[in-house]
């Protein structure tokens, strides 16, 4: 969910504005992918790398975190699950406050009846680590059993990759789960993404024929 600092500098906004609008984006991502029936909606809300941000940056992000995660009435309104991949809690290097683990367990457990669409927050979250984790616990080190191994082995593999504000790059998100996904870029901020554009990023799987070769999923 990327460009919300940008979205607040050209308004000539705080970064932290940028980030709160960019959590009522979602807020209204979520429920127009509820309704879309998208089986699957994982975001990348911080990163493993973000944590070098300026601690009121930091707090501000954190704080977004336990708002999201506590919109259980709309959630459970639109029949989403909620749930969660990132760095174990109980792992060496985990720097999730206590306050952003309680939000998130309490979340999937009061959203866990529900049947619709699931959300997925990648939080203290990175591909690479995940990778590297998973292969570390890989027996045999072959391509089934670190699938397996996945922070949530449950995820299926991504269909359509969204990358907003301008970047034509890949980050360091769901880089093996990705492998066959195709990728979606628009110019637009993280804060402006809406409907318009969920639309037009589903409409390439819409669009382009599954491979024939069948060699990935
Ligand atoms: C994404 O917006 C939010 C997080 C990484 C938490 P940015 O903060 O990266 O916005 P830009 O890239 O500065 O515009
Ligand atoms: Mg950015």
């Amino acid at each position: 969910m990327d460009g919300n600092g940008r979205w607040a500098k050209r308004r000539g906004l705080p970064r932290t504005a940028g980030h709160t609008a960019g959590e009522e984006a979602l807020a209204d991502v979520v429920r127009t992918a509820a309704r879309r029936n998208i089986g699957w909606l994982t975001v990348f809300g911080f990163s493993t790398e973000n944590w070098v941000r300026p601690p009121s940056e930091v707090r501000h992000i954190l704080g977004l975190h336990r708002k999201l995660f506590g919109r259980i009435e709309e959630l459970n309104a639109n029949n989403v699950r909620v749930n969660w991949i990132g760095r174990p809690f109980d792992e060496p290097g985990s720097r999730t406050p206590k306050s952003v683990q309680r939000a998130i367990l309490q979340a999937i457990e009061d959203t866990k009846g529900n049947t619709g669409m699931v959300l997925t927050v990648a939080f203290d979250y990175g591909s690479r680590a995940e990778i590297a984790r998973a292969a570390r616990r890989a027996h045999p080190l072959d391509v089934d059993s670190v699938t397996t191994e996945m922070y949530d082995p449950a995820l299926p593999p991504v269909d359509v990759l969204v990358r907003t504000s301008g970047e034509s790059r890949v980050s360091n998100f769901l880089l093996w789960q990705a492998a066959n996904a195709r990728v979606y870029f628009t110019d637009c901020s993280w804060p402006d993404f809406g409907a318009t554009q969920l639309d037009e990023a589903l409409a390439l799987v819409a669009k382009t024929a599954q491979p024939d070769h069948g060699a990935t999923t």
